[in-house]
């Protein structure tokens, strides 16, 4: 399959951006990364690098090319720099409307004005930034899960004014890498599937913020549930606590409804410093996590 155009810019080198980053090199687009902080791609790379590792990840990009796309990656804290020449800059800065916002500006102002724009948000509608980039019928949202990691699906959804064009385009991008496009053919927060997986993140958060359940439990049962190898804190924990919160903000920020505020605990998690992976503490403590343990799922042990 051809790739749609030729140079991708990604904003924002934290650890969705840097995976965005690598898979578009990976797939043969010439590609720049912009983030405000000088070693963001170094300290981001190091990272997942690390916790692949000791997770025994096999990811979607063989270890051997890891290094040769980290150098093809060209880095810049000079917005004009990273988004020279782009055809499509997709940012991926935190979960925070008013920074996305003057992020769809700053883009505006340095992308040659044929580019395509796109946000990784988790949850916010591109309808709610896509006037800030002074071209709005360019914009969409294309939302990754964790590509490196075998989650190969992308929420795909336009705003108000997304030419059909567009659409296509990012459709073409997101299979060139590699990924399902989850169509979203009406706006809603969360998309195709984060609006689903949010439906069970936010009753876990509920069942042990308010003391019913240890988190293990919810856990164990649902890697007994479904087969898979991390249940849905230890997924949180991967995602980053701080971002979890962000995200659940944006859904009770929408409907203020007191049963969508995430628990205090978990802001209590958070101003501890217990970010979850990032900061080898969340509700495990790495590099070698309980759940990871032969004992976590096994009847005999108590
Ligand atoms: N963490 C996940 O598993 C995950 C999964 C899917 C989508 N997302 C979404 O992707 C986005 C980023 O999440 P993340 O986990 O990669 O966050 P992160 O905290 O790891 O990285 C964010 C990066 O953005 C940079 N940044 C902040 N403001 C900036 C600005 N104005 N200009 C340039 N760079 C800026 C920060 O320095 C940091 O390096 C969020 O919208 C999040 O909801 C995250």
């Amino acid at each position: 399959m051809n790739n749609p155009f030729e140079k991708v810019t990604v904003v924002g080198a934290g650890f969705l951006g840097t995976q965005i980053a690598l898979l578009s090199a990976h797939s043969g687009y010439k590609v720049s990364i912009y983030d405000t902080k000088e070693s963001a791609f170094e300290d981001t790379y190091n990272r997942l690098t690390t916790d692949f590792k000791n997770k025994k990840i096999t990811p979607a990009i063989p270890w051997e090319k890891w290094d040769d796309l980290k150098k093809s990656i060209t880095f810049s804290t000079d917005p004009a720099v990273a988004l020279k020449d782009t055809d499509f800059a997709v940012e991926a800065v935190f979960e925070d409307l008013e920074i996305k916002r003057k992020v769809f500006k700053m883009m505006g102002e340095n992308a040659p004005a044929q580019a395509i724009f796109a946000s990784n948000s988790s949850s916010m509608p591109i309808s709610r930034m896509e006037d800030a980039s002074g071209r709005p019928e360019k914009c969409i949202n294309t939302h990754f899960y964790l590509p490196l990691q075998g989650m190969y699906m992308t929420d795909l959804a336009g705003g108000s004014k997304t030419l059909p064009e567009i659409m296509e385009k990012g459709d073409a991008w997101i299979r060139s890498l590699g990924c399902v496009p989850l169509r979203v053919n009406k706006e809603i927060l969360g998309f195709c599937f984060n609006s689903v997986w949010r439906a069970i993140k936010k009753q876990s958060l509920y069942m042990w913020g308010n003391g019913f359940v240890d988190f293990r439990d919810i856990d164990r049962a649902w890697r007994i549930f479904s087969k898979m190898p991390i249940g849905p804190f230890g997924f949180m924990d991967t995602v980053g606590l701080d971002v979890v919160y962000d995200i659940e903000m944006v859904y009770y920020n929408d409907s203020k409804d007191p049963k969508d505020k995430p628990p205090e605990a978990l802001m209590q998690k958070i101003k501890n410093g217990e970010l979850g992976v990032k900061t080898g503490k969340g509700f495990y403590t790495y590099p070698n996590p309980e759940f990871l343990g032969p004992d976590f799922l096994d009847p005999k042990k108590k």
